[in-house]
């Protein structure tokens, strides 16, 4: 194969911007070039990389490393109300957010300016201010890892949760997104302003309006990769029993939660760990970030394993606390 560089250093590949060697790269921005790239045998492991920004590497990469980037945009299908629209894989996700809110469409606003790749975002089912990729999801298009032939999920098959999908339980691993489709509002858009505050944000009530807003409290709480290195949220927020929260309570009253269902509460582990002093502490070059305990942070040449040891190290001290466990969002390579 033509175009591959050996030993490259992914310090630039991923958000956390931690030091990682993998033995072959390989960049592509043609479907045919990564199925051959796939199916190659000289390399009997891939890693599969997007944009790198839910990504924490802890070892070097041996085998063959792809970056999916296949670009491109376009419209489907659409009728009076609706449109669909399809995102190439390596399309970064927020300038397709800005580009949709440009053509007027509504429905990814509140998911503005989320680092990453198009076709790594259902991977973890991204979210924010109370809306979740799913919620627009029409399909995706995916390569199997091992025949290279093609496969289309639709939203069923793709088993949208809480931060996860089957890309990332039952199927990990095995296929490759390579588009998604998204179902966006032409009019009437559905707007969502009840998460937190947003609504006292929001200056203009339209998609474009939310956008800002979202921006806005974003660029206040969460670190900017390119200026300090992050994968934001590390852990997600945990959800307990009804039983369990009531004993919390007891001790902490003024809990922050979310009712789930009528048995389970969420918890922002972002509060569990603020709570615990953690928010700003700096170990060696591995943090936790200033504004917003939820998120890890790389103040200069933090190792992964630096960064995963203050993790383990959180989640012990919430466990021993709370006993909570607090599950890590972030792929730990
Ligand atoms: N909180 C604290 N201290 C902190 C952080 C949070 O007390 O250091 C409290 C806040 O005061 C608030 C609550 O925790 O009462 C929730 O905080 P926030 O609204 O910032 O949201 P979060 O639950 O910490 C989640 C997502 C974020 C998303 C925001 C907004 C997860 C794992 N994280 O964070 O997603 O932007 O809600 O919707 O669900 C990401 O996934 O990378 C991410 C940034």
């Amino acid at each position: 194969m033509k175009n591959i560089e050996k030993n490259k250093s992914l310090k630039a590949y991923n958000t956390f911007g931690v030091e990682c060697l993998c033995e072959n790269f390989i960049r592509t921005s043609d479907e045919g070039e990564l199925r051959d790239a796939l199916l190659n045998s000289n390399f009997n492991q891939k890693f599969i990389l997007g944009g790198g920004s839910n990504l924490l590497l802890t070892q070097n990469i041996k085998g063959l490393c792809i970056q999916v980037d296949l670009k491109g945009i376009s419209i489907i299908s659409e009728d009076e109300n609706h449109v669909i629209v399809e995102a190439m894989a390596g399309e970064n996700w927020h300038e397709f957010v800005l580009w949709t809110l440009d053509q007027g469409y509504g429905g990814l606003e509140n998911l503005s300016l989320i680092p990453g790749n198009v076709g790594t975002a259902p991977i973890q089912n991204i979210g924010a201010y109370g809306v979740e990729l799913k919620d627009t999801f029409v399909s995706c298009n995916t390569i199997n890892q091992q025949t290279g032939v093609g496969k289309t999920f639709n939203l069923k098959e793709a088993e949208f949760g809480y931060r996860t999908s089957v890309f990332k339980t039952s199927l990990k691993g095995a296929f490759v997104i390579t588009s998604v489709q998204f179902r966006l509002t032409k009019k009437n858009h559905q707007l969502i302003i009840d998460y937190g505050t947003l609504k006292e944000e929001v200056k203009k009530l339209d998609p474009k309006g939310i956008s800002e807003a979202v921006i806005k409290i974003r660029q206040r709480k969460l670190p900017d990769p390119a200026v300090i290195g992050n994968s934001g949220s590390f852990f997600k927020n945990p959800v307990i029993q009804e039983l369990e929260f009531q004993k919390l309570l007891k001790h902490n009253p003024k809990t922050p939660h979310y009712k789930v269902s009528d048995t389970e509460v969420k918890i922002p582990a972002g509060w569990l760990i603020d709570q615990l002093g953690y928010k700003g502490l700096k170990k060696g070059a591995a943090g936790v970030h200033k504004n917003q305990a939820l998120v890890l942070v790389n103040h200069g040449n933090a190792s992964g394993k630096e960064i995963l040891s203050l993790a383990q190290e959180i989640q012990l001290k919430v466990l021993a606390t709370y006993e909570i466990k607090l599950e890590i969002e972030v792929n730990v390579y």
